[in-house]
C-alpha cells in the first residue's frame, strides 16, 4: 500500500528537478499526477520516464490564463486535486543595481504572482484533506549578494504559507513549505554562470554546509511526500527545511 493511494496530485514544473523527483515519487506511492512546465518537449521526456498515471500539461506558471486553463483541464479529467506542490521557480541573479524592470516582474510573477494564482485557483478543486506543499529556498532567510529579488520572493512565499494555514485550515486543507538549501538540479545551470563559477559556488559551499555535500532533487521529494501525506497530518504552516544543516549553525 502507498502513502498516496488514490489521490491526485499536482507538480507545478514537475519536468524536471525536485518537481520531476516529486512527482516520479507520488506515482510510485499511488497517486495519479499532473506535471507542468513551459517546455513541451521536456515535458514528454519527464511524463515518459516516470512511465504511468501521469498526465504532462503545458502551463506557463507567470500567466494567469495560463493557471485558468490548467484549473478547468484538472477539473474536467479529474474533478479535483488532492495535492498540489506549487514547485515551479526560477532565478535569474545579478548585482541589485543592475536589476531591470523586466527582471523584477520575471522573477515576481513566475515566483510570487505564480504561487501566490496557482494556490488560489487549484485549491477550489481541494476537498477537505488536502495538502498544499509551496518550494521556497533557504534564500528568503539569508542575504547572499545578487539574489534580491528571487530571495524576496521566496521570503513572501514563506510568508503564503503562514496565512494559508490561517485562511485554509478551516476547510481542512493543511499548508506548508519546504526549503531547500544546495540541490543538484539544472537551475543553477540554467542562469548563465560558467561550469568554473559553478564548481567554485559549490565548493565554497560544501566547506560550509555540515553534510560538506549538495543536496539531491530525490531528497527533497521525500521531504516533500512527508508534508504532503497523511505522516505529517498534525503539521501545518511549518517550513522543512532540506540543506543538510547549513542554515542550522
Ligand atoms: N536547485 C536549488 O538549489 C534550489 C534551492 C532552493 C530552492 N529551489 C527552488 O526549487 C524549485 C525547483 O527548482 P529546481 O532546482 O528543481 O529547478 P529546475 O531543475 O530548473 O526545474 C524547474 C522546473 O520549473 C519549471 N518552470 C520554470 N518556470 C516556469 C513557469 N513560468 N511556469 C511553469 N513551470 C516553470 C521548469 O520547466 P520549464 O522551464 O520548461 O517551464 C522545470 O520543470 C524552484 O522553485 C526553485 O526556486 C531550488
Amino acid at each position: 500500500m502507498g502513502k498516496l493511494d488514490g489521490k491526485i496530485a499536482v507538480v507545478t514544473g514537475g519536468s524536471a528537478g525536485m518537481g520531476l523527483a516529486a512527482a516520479r515519487l507520488f506515482v510510485e506511492e499511488g497517486a495519479r499526477v499532473v506535471i507542468t512546465g513551459r517546455d513541451r518537449a521536456a515535458l514528454d521526456a519527464a511524463a515518459a520516464a516516470i512511465g504511468r498515471n501521469v498526465e504532462a500539461i503545458g502551463s506557463d506558471m507567470s500567466r494567469l490564463g495560463d493557471i485558468e486553463a490548467l484549473k478547468a483541464r484538472i477539473a474536467e479529467q479529474y474533478g479535483r486535486v488532492d495535492i498540489l506542490f506549487a514547485n515551479a521557480g526560477t532565478a535569474r541573479p545579478g548585482p541589485f543595481e543592475q536589476v531591470s524592470e523586466d527582471e523584477f516582474d520575471f522573477g515576481v510573477d513566475t515566483n510570487l504572482k505564480g504561487t501566490f494564482f496557482t494556490v488560489q485557483k487549484l485549491v477550489a478543486l481541494m476537498p477537505a484533506g488536502g495538502s498544499v506543499v509551496l518550494n521556497t529556498s533557504i534564500q528568503g532567510s539569508k542575504g547572499w549578494p545578487g539574489f534580491t529579488v528571487y530571495a524576496a520572493t521566496k521570503a513572501a512565499i514563506r510568508s503564503l504559507a503562514r496565512t494559508l494555514t490561517a485562511e485554509l485550515a478551516p476547510r481542512g486543507i493543511r499548508v506548508s513549505a519546504v526549503a531547500p538549501g544546495l540541490i543538484d538540479t539544472d537551475l543553477i545551470r540554467k542562469v548563465g554562470l560558467s561550469d568554473d563559477a559553478i564548481e567554485e559556488i559549490n565548493a565554497q559551499a560544501h566547506r560550509q554546509i555540515p553534510l560538506a555535500r549538495s543536496g539531491s532533487a530525490e531528497e527533497v521529494a521525500k521531504a516533500v511526500l512527508f508534508l504532503a501525506s497523511a505522516d505529517a497530518a498534525y503539521i501545518a504552516g511549518v517550513e522543512l527545511t532540506v540543506d543538510g544543516g547549513w542554515t542550522q549553525i
